[in-house]
């Protein structure tokens, strides 16, 4: 190893850095000496010249090794993903050539931290798309360290933070229900049960029925926490384990609550896009994306069922199963299938509303003006369907115990939450975000699972 000049430079960052906005790693003067630590990306060797391109996380930064340097042991071995400190001078890259941020560090020292395996066991070997999912799935650790999922990874850093800036800039009041619970919220079918004790219990569906008896201390109040569904399907979107971005609103109308979401999707992308590094990040995922404008489209239940119909949509869902595919009917779910072609076919957000009561949850209240539909609605977005599930809730304590006994539910568990009727009820109503569909949608990606650091659906619960 040759050491040349300073002997210990700043450490510094890779890439242009905008992760904190105080500190700007990004840009060491060119012909400043650095240090840099991270993990090679790629590496190309050339005949005279070794070139790596070292990852940290906060960015990529192309470093050369030439002269001796590039003729060194751990130089012509170098593997990717090996671990290594570099020291250097940061160079303009030449006229024609490319690198991250525009410019190169030129190495005089570099020591080997952690050396990856090459050969039959480097991580190209283990990671390369050979078409089969299921691998890629196994090697999701791996697959990680690549551009395309570490950056849905940073957008969904991004996207979360937006969220939580959104929420606090309108003082919501942030807490954590439990995921552990003795109640459902979503229907026994997708509930996961667990011993407790000896005592039975669930993982939780949805945390707003908790977040709204924090309504009568907070307000209005938010959570983002992770929901769970033993869906027995596979589908593009669904996973056994979601993170749900869920806010319940007090002393609201419905429409209060429609407008609320329209302008709360609008300011997480505007705080979205409004970082250049994930900016960027989104160009290459999704360059189609396009923000929607507002006011989002506006679409009751009743009018979906006729557009279903003009369009020769047919529902493929019918009871019992195996039935052939009909025309829809007042009543029926909008399954998944056709909810999508519906929403691609649109091409904007919609805010679908007033579905009737028997196909929604037992808390919707009825609407004023149409007793067989409820103050409900599902925000649908082109590419995906439905990203959001939201309504009113019914707040008086008679109408809640007449819809628990409607729908044969034991009100002795839920005491809680029917109590939040009895001490000063209000009306008020919420929604859940999924944000891996949220994310679906904004990245452009074929799947949910995509968006997950570790994706739960049935049949997987590894790595
Ligand atoms: O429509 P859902 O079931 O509504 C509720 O859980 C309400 N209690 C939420 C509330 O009002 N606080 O679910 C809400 C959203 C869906 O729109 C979808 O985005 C997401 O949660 N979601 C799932 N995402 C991934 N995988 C699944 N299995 C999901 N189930 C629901």
């Amino acid at each position: 190893r040759i050491t040349l000049g300073e002997k210990d430079p700043a450490k510094v960052k890779l890439g242009s850095g905008d992760r904190t906005k105080e500190v700007d790693y990004a840009s060491p003067n060119r012909g400043t000496r650095v240090r840099v630590y991270g993990r090679v990306h790629r590496e190309r060797k050339q005949a005279q010249v070794l070139f790596v391109t070292l990852r940290d996380g906060f960015g990529y930064m192309q470093c050369v090794f030439t002269g001796p340097l590039a003729k060194t042991y751990d130089a012509l071995t170098l593997t990717r993903e090996t671990s290594m400190m570099i020291m250097g001078e940061m160079w303009e890259v030449p006229a024609g050539a490319h690198a991250p941020d525009n410019r190169e560090l030129h190495a005089d020292y570099f020591e080997i931290i952690g050396k990856a395996p090459g050969g039959e066991e480097a991580i190209t070997n283990k990671v390369q798309a050979k078409g089969d999912a299921q691998t890629l799935l196994d090697m999701r650790h791996l697959v990680l360290r690549g551009e395309t999922a570490s950056s849905v990874m940073f957008v969904r850093d991004a996207v979360e933070h937006a969220f939580n800036t959104a929420y606090h800039d309108l003082h919501y009041v942030k807490v954590s229900p439990p995921a552990l619970v003795q109640t459902q919220v979503e229907g026994g079918s997708t509930l996961f049960s667990l011993p407790y004790y000896g005592e039975p219990a669930y993982l939780t569906q949805s945390s707003q029925l908790y977040l709204e008896t924090a309504i009568p201390f907070a307000g209005n109040v938010y959570c983002i926490e992770k929901s769970f569904r033993a869906e027995k399907s596979l589908t593009r979107r669904h996973l056994s384990e979601y993170t749900h971005v869920e806010a319940e609103l007090d002393f609201i109308t419905f429409d209060d609550l429609l407008t609320h979401l329209e302008s709360l999707i609008c300011t997480v992308l505007d705080l979205v896009f409004a970082n250049p590094r994930i900016a960027a990040m989104l160009k290459e995922l999704n360059p189609s994306f396009t923000l929607p404008s507002r006011p989002f489209k506006r679409l009751r239940y009743a009018d979906a069922i006729d557009w279903l119909n003009e369009h020769e949509i047919l529902n493929e869902d019918v009871e019992p199963e195996g039935s052939p595919p009909r025309a829809f009917e007042f009543g029926d779910d909008i399954a998944e299938a056709a909810e999508r072609k519906m929403t691609d076919i649109i091409g904007v957000p919609i805010l679908l509303t007033h579905f009737p009561a028997p196909i929604k949850s037992f808390y919707m209240p009825r609407d004023a003006e149409d007793d067989r539909v409820t103050e409900s609605v599902d925000l649908l977005m082109p590419g995906v369907g439905e990203i959001v599930g939201g309504s009113m809730r019914m707040y008086k304590y008679e109408e809640l115990m007449a819809a628990y006994k409607r729908e044969d539910m034991d009100p002795a568990p839920y005491y809680w939450y029917t109590d939040m009727r009895k001490y000063g009820g209000s009306p008020h109503g919420g929604y859940g975000l999924g944000l891996e569909r949220f994310l679906a949608w904004l990245c452009g990606l074929h799947t949910v699972r995509e968006a997950c650091l570790y994706p739960r659906y049935m049949g997987r619960c590894k790595p």
